[in-house]
């Protein structure tokens, strides 16, 4: 993970490459940095903690310097960790992973080079120190070449003051020309600005930017043309009135459900792909996290609506697993950022075997979006915070388009898609009154989500946002399966929420609710049904507005989302921010 940036022009380079930061901070936040050149020395400033935390780093005095925003993999959370890493002459940042970053620093070592961090970066200084005889590109090119790993990263040398050199293997990385200078940045946001012009790097390329030159090459030091890409300011993260972004980002989703239904009904290859899924031999799904759920849900849709099977792995999981990719296999990724490592691992590798790739991203210009034969773009704007809210809904929007398309062409009936949104807007009203469930959340060891069907899949999602932002165990659970074990777990009190949908199995999952109420459990319910509200075992309930059970996941995850965010600020944490985790996760 982590965010880098980088600027050099005619402003000061300090408040560029804090507000550049600010945007990249849901790539990480446990450190950050920033080296600006003051036209005789290199003033470095780092700390641990969030970006802010470097705010007086403002008066910097330079017009070129670098910054990172950090999200730990190798070495704690301390300063000498944090990046820019600095070594002779060469100063750096970088996004990834050097995967032989032991075996380089023994090498230094042994020519009695001393290091200061943990970290598997700071070798990479030293390379480009060794390999620099008076041009950084050739060095930082020579260094890269005995990088195995992924890497984006932007690099200074105090004796080529006026110029910086980045380059870009497996993880993201932009270079432009923004107002009055040049820019680099792991993510558009954090270099968009009115007329910028900005150009995404591809795996194996360098870029050199001076003066007002970009240029941009292979290994070979052969320029590569580049088109600009299309980016709109609205992308930079704008809190509005609210406190927090997730908040915000769930009052999102009945527009995104609605974006991302036009986005499809624009999209003229959409037709043909479901005519092509309907003749495919044998649909895979990859994903991680809340995408991962999507895809469950997907799953669960394709197979009761158009009884098609797929498959749905962790993405993690199925490049270890040798997976079976048959002839005709389509695989599906799903995901928000589109650079999720584990994601694009797993598709590479089906690739190579063979498997078409189609993908559902919500980020444009991601690595997932080039890589696809087809792409389908979730509408789901921005998120910036941590746990993926709006994103979730819009994918499930889409993929259940698919399922209604699918539906259409074998001839079979689905279910309708319409009024999603404003039922999505009286969910958001209604799930409000999870508030009130706080104190029985709040103070609790841990917590159990249970329902069946689609609706396993959503407490799913449910219990993964509640531990993910007020870091309070919990499970997402099958209702019957609660009897085979976890019901050993229930105790006095335990908070426990039944999602019931479905009608046709409603008195099942009832069934678990008792059991669980028995124990002493305190049952919450999410459900559409009225007359499963007032039992005595049920201590309160959000009562959501009626839907097609095979959708419903798009609505009944609503007061789940909510539940975690009021937990979590009950809890004192930053919904937006919690511990240990990053928004993108660009590392295996
Ligand atoms: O960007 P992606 O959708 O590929 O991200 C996948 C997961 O990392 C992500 O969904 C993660 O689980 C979220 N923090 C969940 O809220």
């Amino acid at each position: 993970m982590c965010g880098i940036v980088g600027y050099l022009g005619k402003r000061q380079a300090a408040p560029v490459l804090i507000e550049g930061l600010y945007q990249l901070e849901y790539r990480g936040y446990d450190s950050v940095g920033i080296a600006v050149f003051d036209g005789k020395k290199l003033r470095v400033v780092k700390k641990t903690g969030l970006v802010r935390e470097i705010e007086t780093a403002r008066q910097a005095v330079g017009r070129v310097g670098i910054g990172h925003t950090r999200w730990a993999t190798h070495g704690d959370v301390t300063v000498e960790n944090a990046h820019p890493h600095t070594y002779g002459n060469i100063a750096l940042v970088h996004n990834g992973i050097v995967e032989n970053a032991a075996k380089l620093r023994e090498e230094c070592e042994e020519r009695g080079e001393a290091f200061y961090s943990d970290t598997d970066s700071e070798v990479i200084a030293h390379l480009i120190a060794a390999e620099y005889h008076g041009d950084l590109l050739e060095a930082v090119i020579r260094a890269c070449g005995k990088i195995v790993g992924s890497y984006a990263v932007a690099v200074f040398c105090e004796d080529e003051p006026e110029r910086l050199v980045c380059a870009r293997m497996r993880s993201p990385l932009i270079v432009g020309r923004a107002k009055e200078g040049l820019v680099v940045a792991s993510d558009i946001p954090a270099a968009a600005e009115e007329g910028a012009v900005l150009y995404s790097l591809e795996d194996g390329e360098f870029a050199s930017l001076s003066g007002d030159e970009i240029f941009i090459c292979n290994a070979a030091k052969s320029k590569i043309k580049k088109e600009p890409i299309e980016f709109s300011e609205e992308g930079r993260a704008d809190l509005g009135a609210y406190r927090h972004f997730m908040r915000k980002e769930i009052d999102e989703i009945p527009v995104v459900l609605r974006d991302s239904r036009e986005e499809i009904a624009r999209n003229f290859c959409f037709s043909d792909f479901c005519k092509v899924l309907c003749q495919t031999e044998y649909i895979q799904i990859v994903a991680c996290g809340t995408a991962y759920h999507s895809g469950l849900c997907f799953q669960a849709a394709l197979e009761r609506v158009c009884r098609v099977p797929a498959d749905v792995f962790i993405a993690s999981e199925y490049r270890y697993m040798d997976p079976i990719v048959r002839k005709g296999t389509l695989l599906i990724a799903i995901s928000q950022s589109g650079e999720t490592a584990d994601t694009l691992a797993a598709v590479r590798l089906a690739k190579r075997r063979g498997a078409h790739i189609a993908a559902v991203v919500n980020v444009k210009y991601s690595s997932l979006a080039r890589l696809a034969d087809t792409v389908l773009f979730t509408q789901a704007g921005r998120e910036v915070a941590v746990a993926a809210t709006k994103s979730f809904n819009a994918q499930l929007m889409v993929l259940y388009l698919i399922v209604a398309a699918m539906a259409s062409i074998k001839g079979k009936r689905s279910p309708t898609l319409k009024g999603f949104e404003s039922k999505a807007a009286r969910a958001i009203a209604a799930g409000e009154a999870v508030q009130s469930w706080v104190p029985y959340f709040a103070g609790a060891k841990s917590a159990y989500f249970i329902g069946r069907g689609e609706d396993m899949c959503v407490a799913l999602e449910g219990s993964l946002k509640l531990k993910e932002i007020s870091y309070l165990p919990s499970e997402g659970y099958a209702a019957g399966e609660l009897k085979h074990g976890t019901l050993a777990l229930i105790e006095p009190y335990t908070p426990v929420v039944a999602v019931l949908m479905r009608r046709d199995i409603a008195e099942k999952t009832m069934n678990a609710v008792h059991e669980a109420y028995s124990r002493g459990a305190s049952v919450f319910l999410v459900t559409c049904f009225e007359e499963y509200c007032g039992g005595k075992e049920i201590t309160a309930s959000v009562l959501l507005p009626k839907c097609p059970p095979v959708f419903s996941p798009i609505l009944s995850v609503i007061p789940l989302q909510l539940l975690a965010y009021y937990t979590s600020l009950a809890r004192g944490n930053d919904p937006d921010k919690p511990r240990n985790l990053a928004k993108s996760v660009t590392v295996e």
